[in-house]
């Protein structure tokens, strides 16, 4: 049983979908079912273009806004960037290094550095996935995988404000396949601890999330684990019904 006092995290994470009429759409009716859920922190990333559009829906709900993705520099000639500066004001928390973002937009560790420090120097918490690809898994290699992500994404940085860690196993992502939830227990645990050795960090506030086809069936068998602290949810979160069932279970239940 986890303490009390303790409260789980969910994002959503709407990826490329909804244009400005879809997301209000969808942001009014997952309040209407979930608003008023209690002891769970809830964080919803919209398309960048839909952030400001959808500011004041926000501020007057227990949802915060977060990014998908920012760019490391504070300004300059980055053809079609957004930097941290120009969302400050409108979100809590961004999502940083996701695995579509490493494949299909070659990110590395480095530049995922680069992003949280950008976020942390600016107040906001980095959502920092990490997760190993089939081949890996495959091979039983995975912890030292992502403790590898996390060193060279971790170890050059310093701060004393709170960082969230979402594993996402690259095979489990896309509403086919979630992984064993015992499964991502151990990993999460394994990563904790790697995380206690890295100096900078090792007693910064953190979360370990876990992401990759959670839906309102399967939530509880993760968040009901010791070390998992919350979920980052894709597919499930464009349905409103199903996003709210997702969050009124961890809200009841942990
Ligand atoms: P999924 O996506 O829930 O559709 O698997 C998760 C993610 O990519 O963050």
């Amino acid at each position: 049983m986890k303490n009390k006092s303790y409260i789980s995290t969910v994002i959503a994470n709407w990826k490329m979908h909804n244009d400005f009429n879809a997301a209000l759409d969808l942001v009014i009716k997952i309040f209407s079912y979930s608003n008023m859920a209690k002891n769970v922190e809830k964080i919803i990333c919209p398309p960048v273009v839909n952030i400001i559009p959808l500011y004041d829906q926000f501020k007057n709900s227990t949802f915060s806004l977060g990014a998908q993705n920012i760019n490391e520099n504070n300004e300059g000639s980055y053809t079609g960037e957004i930097s941290v500066n120009m969302l400050k004001n409108y979100i809590t928390h961004a999502i940083i290094g996701h695995s579509e973002r490493r494949e299909i937009f070659n990110e590395s560790n480095y530049t995922i550095s680069l992003k949280a420090k950008a976020l942390l120097s600016n107040k906001i918490v980095p959502v920092i996935c990490v997760g190993e690809p089939l081949e890996i898994y495959k091979k039983n290699r995975s912890v030292e995988f992502i403790n590898n992500q996390l060193f060279e994404i971790l170890s050059k940085i310093q701060t004393n404000s709170q960082i969230l860690i979402a594993y996402e196993p690259i095979w489990s992502i896309g509403n086919k396949n979630p992984a064993d939830p015992v499964y991502v227990e151990k990993i999460i645990t394994k990563s904790k601890d790697f995380l206690s050795t890295i100096r900078p960090i090792r007693n910064v506030n953190h979360k370990f999330l876990y992401g990759g086809s959670v839906n309102s069936k399967n939530v509880l068998d993760y968040t009901k684990q010791q070390n998992i602290d919350g979920v980052l949810v894709g597919s499930a979160s464009l349905d409103a019904s199903e996003f709210g069932k997702i969050v009124l279970q961890i809200s009841n239940n942990g």
